[in-house]
């Protein structure tokens, strides 16, 4: 372990954190992020801290945790200059509308259309949700523009229904975030 190579060494991966039942998971995947060797910055919407705390994110990635848009200038601009990845677990049905329709009305949702690099989503919700024909035309709108999807799994949800819906184990979302920055970014590329 102590030798293991650090597959996210000198990466900057921006976590979104959004209003899902998952999002207590997201302190592991952050943990995990940073036992990668990767620098990790939290964001959180208002509603994801219904569901864990800014201190247990401040705590996992040992950076602050931002989340209002007002707080100081420009973050919205300065913050995802910075990344070279930025991953959303849970993602709400609610940040994928957005995002999917160019909404910035919050710092996630702003960080996210200010953002050029690669962007990995693992969505999380109710089956009826994630079903829902209004649902899946903004995730296929957000994959036609390059947006990598993870998950979710078929299984038992928090409301005790089965379907599909579960947010993909942190491994996967790992293995999705290591395979985003191992493929070139032509596009970056070009505009250097
Ligand atoms: C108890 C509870 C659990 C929720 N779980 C989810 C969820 O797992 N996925 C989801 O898309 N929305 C869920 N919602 C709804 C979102 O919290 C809501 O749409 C919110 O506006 C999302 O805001 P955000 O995307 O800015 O975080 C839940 C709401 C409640 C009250």
């Amino acid at each position: 372990m102590k030798n293991r190579k650090k597959a996210l060494k000198n990466k900057s991966i921006f976590v979104g954190v959004t209003g899902g039942v998952a999002a207590y998971k997201t302190v592991d995947l952050v943990r995990r992020l940073k036992d990668e060797g990767a620098s990790v910055t939290v964001i959180m919407t208002d509603a994801s801290k219904n569901f864990i705390t800014p201190l247990s994110l401040e705590i996992a990635s040992g950076n602050k945790v931002y989340s209002g848009l007002f707080d100081s200038p420009m973050t919205h601009i300065k913050l995802p200059r910075d990344a070279d990845l930025m991953v959303i677990a849970p993602a709400t049905a609610n940040i994928i509308g957005k995002f999917a329709n160019g909404i910035a009305d919050d710092l996630l949702s702003t960080c996210l259309l200010s953002f050029r690099g690669k962007v990995v989503i693992a969505p999380s919700m109710n089956w009826r949700m994630y079903e829902n024909p209004i649902f899946q035309e903004n995730l296929k709108r957000l994959l036609s523009h390059g947006v990598i999807q993870i998950g979710p799994e078929k299984g038992e949800l928090a409301c005790g229904e089965e379907g599909t819906g579960r947010m993909a184990e942190t491994s996967e979302i790992i293995e999705a975030v290591k395979s985003a920055l191992s493929k070139k970014d032509f596009s970056k590329k070009k505009k250097l």
